[in-house]
């Protein structure tokens, strides 16, 4: 992972389908990165097709906006081969989501991969659980999850981003 001025930050959230964890992710973390001054590219993706072309999950744009965050103009993709170089941070919401992250990443950027509660102190390796067959209960807690876990990677990335430790 590199914390280089030079580098350009890019993170690319992902869960499986990019309707309902990863949409919600990218849109909490742009908006933290915003709102602390941090340029920085943000987008999500799926590891499945299932809903390429797609908006998020109405109940994921609801939890969002309930939270002030429009996720409505989001549209589902696929993870392809060129997001490997893209990204500079590559963030999974599940084991599951990692495993195939990993199973389609060139040796050279296995690197740039981690799951999203690796940010949170104490829960490192946590999945983020899937709200997608839930309810609107089950959607609330996992913002909640979130939106601490992407202010504390914007933190994390911001303290990178001026004191390069290498
Ligand atoms: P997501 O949730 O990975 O957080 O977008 C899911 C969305 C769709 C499906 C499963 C999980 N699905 O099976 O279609």
């Amino acid at each position: 992972m590199s914390g280089r001025g030079e580098t350009k930050l890019a993170v690319l959230f992902v869960c499986l389908g990019n309707i309902c964890r990863s949409p919600m992710a990218e849109g909490a973390f742009r908006r933290a990165a915003d709102e602390a001054g941090l340029a920085c590219e943000v987008e999500s993706v799926g590891t499945a097709s299932y809903h390429v072309g797609e908006a998020p999950d109405p109940r994921a744009i609801a939890t969002a906006a309930a939270h002030g965050v429009d996720i409505s103009r989001a549209i589902g993709r696929q993870l392809g081969p060129d997001d490997f170089e893209r990204f500079t941070h590559i963030i999974a919401m599940d084991k599951a989501n990692l495993a195939g992250i990993i199973a389609r990443a060139p040796r050279e950027a296995r690197g740039k991969v981690s799951m999203l509660m690796d940010a949170v102190p104490g829960r490192e390796g946590e999945a983020l659980a899937d709200p997608y067959y839930g309810d609107e209960s089950d959607f609330a807690a996992a913002w909640e999850d979130i939106a601490m876990a992407t202010g504390l990677l914007v933190q994390k990335l911001m303290a990178e981003r001026s004191q390069p430790s290498d």
